[in-house]
């Protein structure tokens, strides 16, 4: 019974072209995947510094797992409240300029945790609604009133505010979007803030590491809250969550995902310590990212393609679900693997091609996209 519901569903998937079957990856290197033997050029990957793939960071991780070990073997509250983790988080404050942080397994997990946590039956959470699902997720797990603004109108937000509680509102929204690629008017937030005193999360997964004084992402002067991921920029895995003071003991001891999971393990902390001070010292690098992002864009909308991004995420519009799809495997099979972001990861009938740069493609790279996806899209377009 199950089963056939679940072939039904994924036949429709495949009808509308929504049907996800990621490629197996042989490994990987630098830009580059490898594919069924083929190496790929690889704009799908979050890894914007190019430290996840780095021999810095492999050597520096490998030490730590040797020293600390492999497991956390309890959660937080139980047997794994290490000296280093809370050493790590007092340093990710400081330096993110917040009172206190707190580590988390996943950016995923650490927005369900936030949201669901902070705010409940009597709270109003108000949202940009672009944002990412696992924000939305903890929305519908906190229980409190919620209601979208159009993503970064700023307007639609100020009418949302008027209605709402001055002392019971949030106000949830991404630094760097994670699909449009774009930057919210952080201005206009701050003169709202000012007038409306909600509280405010910003979400800079896409934007520690890679943007602002030192990476210190875009939302300092606006956010209470904000959420920062290792999973990206910083070329490791798990997220933490930065906050004001006693919300990380509210979260110690009410947040369910924080409460009932395995701890990151020590050498996870040792090793968020040794990419804060690698992410301290990459201007250069940062540079790079941001060169190279103007580069690609310049030449997308050269070549007239209509090409969204402020900054290292570049979306290509394309719209129809099945053409962006079939874009994408051309583009695969000639040697480019580039994400086709579909339903519903974007809305219906706004599928894009979603690049993410890093600070490792090089001028060469961009010629070799550009003359490929051309090509393919004149082929799939007419047809
Ligand atoms: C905006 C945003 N927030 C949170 C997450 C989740 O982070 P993680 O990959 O660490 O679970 C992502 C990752 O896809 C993201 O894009």
């Amino acid at each position: 019974m199950f089963a056939t519901t679940y072939r039904q569903r994924l036949t429709v998937q495949k009808k509308t072209g929504l049907f996800r079957n990621p490629p197996l990856i042989e490994k990987r290197d630098g830009v580059y995947v490898f594919i069924g033997g083929r190496k790929l050029l690889n704009f799908s990957s979050n890894d914007y510094l190019g430290l996840g793939d780095s021999q810095i960071l492999r050597e520096k991780t490998a030490r730590n797992f040797l020293k600390y070990g492999s497991s956390a073997s309890s959660s937080r509250l139980v047997s794994a409240n290490y000296d280093i983790m809370q050493e790590a988080e007092n340093r990710y404050a400081r330096y993110f300029g917040y009172d206190e942080a707190l580590f988390f397994q996943s950016g995923y997990q650490a927005n369900l945790a936030i949201i669901s946590t902070f705010f409940g039956t009597g709270d109003t959470v108000i949202f940009d609604k672009h944002i990412h699902a696992s924000s939305i997720k903890g929305i519908m797990l906190s229980g409190c009133r919620f209601t979208g603004y159009n993503h970064g109108n700023m307007s639609h937000l100020e009418k949302r505010l008027l209605k709402s509680p001055q002392d019971k509102t949030a106000v949830l929204t991404e630094s760097l979007f994670s699909m449009d690629g774009d930057i919210p008017d952080m201005a206009a937030i701050k003169k709202l803030k000012k007038r409306y005193l909600f509280l405010c999360v910003v979400d800079e997964a896409h934007a520690f590491g890679a943007l602002g004084t030192g990476g210190r992402g875009l939302a300092g002067d606006i956010a209470d809250i904000a959420l920062g991921t290792f999973g990206k920029a910083l070329g490791f895995f798990g997220a933490f969550a930065l906050l004001p003071k006693g919300f990380k003991s509210y979260l110690l001891n009410f947040a369910s995902p924080v409460i009932y999971s395995t701890s990151l393990p020590a050498a996870h902390a040792a090793t968020a310590l040794d990419i804060l001070e690698i992410i301290e010292n990459s201007d250069a690098l940062r540079a790079c990212l941001a060169k190279i992002s103007r580069l690609i864009k310049t030449r997308l909308r050269n070549e007239g393609f209509t090409v969204y991004g402020d900054a290292h995420i570049v979306a290509i519009e394309i719209g129809n679900e099945q053409k962006t799809w079939e874009i994408s495997n051309r583009l695969l099979e000639k040697g480019i693997f580039v994400f086709s972001a579909r339903y519903p990861t974007v809305p219906m009938g706004k599928a894009i091609l979603r690049l993410s740069m890093t600070a490792g493609h090089k001028p060469e790279d961009i010629d070799i996209f550009v003359e490929r996806f051309k090509e393919v899209y004149r082929n799939v377009m007419v047809n």
